[in-house]
């Protein structure tokens, strides 16, 4: 018998109890919902709305179904629809009529918006640590290549002088970025909701702030219709996640490109990569194509739940029990992600000679031969036509700037002198790029140790 049968003249179809469950995805919640109750029924006893003798029961047992949970001991069922109404009727098998008052003052609605909130604010939390633990990889790894020259690009044709290590950095600025969205995510989902009841409050004299205090929640939702039918928290928490898969993603097709026969900046660790069941010399970067891939996963729950909120009517609609599902496959999603693709990116070795190579290979001094007649007097576009026509030369001649002769340098310019090919030398480049935020080592080894400290602060 349903716990909401008292109304019903016959039984829930078969089809339709399976199709309106969700214990198989909420069921991850029960130490939330547990603990919600617990708390519940503390405020239920200290405001006189239950006996005192009651509430201490109603929590005694629910550690007891808690441990008994976590023991393995509890099967839970379909035909009790959700966590909250499992874990009700459970404590009400044990300890009869008791069981039946934990339900005041409640409803479903603000029971599941609270458990929702509590586990989620857990998740952030776990996220968050999984993305510090990245970034001090990105770190240590731009510690060793400072020097580790690599062409940078545009349109990925080869464009100025980088670094292994500034190109990292790149990636620790987004994911800080990522870590402080999701400490803001945070903020706004730490408020309680429960006293909402099912829309419209409750006349009862409840403490909401007490049950807000005993759960650590900063603050107490401040409209129950609000409180209820607001899922903002999961959709911003989706945006989050999507927003670091989607910098995971630009780093998986680098590493896609970079282990390619082609590029060979990098070789990954035999441990995360795979072979070709058919084509024996293939060695594939399955793990980082797979996070590439998972990217599109994420972001359908983010619109699956940014669809399912649209044109829903204040309060609740049974369209949000779909929150879950999305937001928790996320979540597993992006964890999942990111526990792989930080040892990959840690054990991956560097191949320094090939970055070192390719940036002789590709002109990407031209902008400094140009800069370099600047600071001899010419204007820049004057410059800018003549390496331009250096590069044409030293296509057809198939030289490269630093190789030219004086003479070859003085039937463009006679502006050239000896010391353009210390101008030109790709050291000079990049360590002449001190402005903050550029490739010069000293100021990679900078933002490598304002990364440190931002991870170091959240230790
Ligand atoms: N399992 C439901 C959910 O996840 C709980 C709330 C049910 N409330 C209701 N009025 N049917 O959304």
């Amino acid at each position: 018998m349903k716990l909401w049968s008292g109304r019903f003249q016959k039984d829930i179809d078969g089809l339709v109890n399976d199709f309106n469950s969700s214990i198989q995805f909420d069921a991850r919640m029960y130490r939330e919902d547990i603990e919600g109750s617990m708390a519940h029924a503390m405020m239920l006893g200290k405001q006189g709305i239950i006996m005192q003798e009651e509430a201490d029961k109603i929590v005694a047992t629910l550690g007891e179904i808690l441990a008994d949970i976590e023991a393995g001991k509890v099967e839970f069922s379909l035909d009790n629809e959700d966590i909250h109404m499992n874990i009700e009727r459970i404590l009400t098998e044990r300890i009869g009529d008791t069981g039946k008052r934990l339900h005041t003052a409640r409803s479903r609605n603000d029971q599941v918006a609270l458990d929702l909130r509590m586990n989620l604010k857990k998740e952030v939390v776990r996220i968050k640590d999984l993305v510090l633990k990245l970034m001090s990889a990105l770190g240590k790894k731009a510690e060793e290549n400072l020097d580790a020259i690599l062409p940078g690009y545009t349109h990925l044709q080869r464009a100025q002088p980088s670094t292994a290590g500034h190109h990292f950095m790149a990636y620790g600025e987004m994911l800080k970025r990522d870590v402080t969205r999701l400490e803001d995510c945070l903020k706004r989902m730490d408020t309680m909701p429960l006293g909402s009841c099912a829309l419209a409050g409750t006349t009862y004299p409840i403490d909401r702030y007490f049950v807000a205090e005993k759960l650590g929640f900063a603050n107490i939702t401040n409209n129950s219709l609000d409180g209820v039918s607001d899922r903002d928290f999961v959709i911003e928490f989706a945006s989050c996640l999507s927003m670091i898969m989607m910098h995971l993603s630009r780093f998986s097709e680098e590493i896609i490109l970079w282990c390619s026969w082609e590029f060979s900046y990098i070789e990954l660790d035999d441990a995360y990569s795979t072979g070709s069941s058919i084509m024996p010399q293939k060695k594939n970067p399955d793990v980082a194509e797979l996070v590439r891939g998972k990217t599109g996963r994420v972001y359908g729950s983010l619109m699956g739940l940014l669809t399912m909120m649209k044109g829903l009517p204040l309060a609740y609609n049974k369209d949000m029990q779909e929150d879950k599902e999305a937001i928790f496959d996320a979540v597993d999603t992006v964890a999942q992600c990111l526990e792989v693709f930080t040892p990959m990116f840690e054990t991956m070795t560097i191949k320094k000679d090939n970055m070192k190579n390719a940036a002789k290979g590709g002109f990407i001094n031209a902008t400094d031969a140009a800069d370099y007649l600047v600071k001899k007097g010419l204007p820049f576009r004057d410059a800018y036509m003549i390496v331009g026509k250096l590069v044409t030369y030293c296509i057809v001649e198939k030289k490269t700037l630093d190789t030219l002769t004086m003479d070859d340098y003085h039937t463009l310019s006679p502006v050239f002198e000896e010391d353009v090919y210390e101008a030109l030398d790709l050291k000079t480049c990049v360590n002449g790029r001190k402005v903050p935020g550029g490739p010069a080592e000293e100021e990679v080894s900078r933002q490598i140790s304002e990364l440190k400290k931002f991870v170091e602060e959240r230790k």
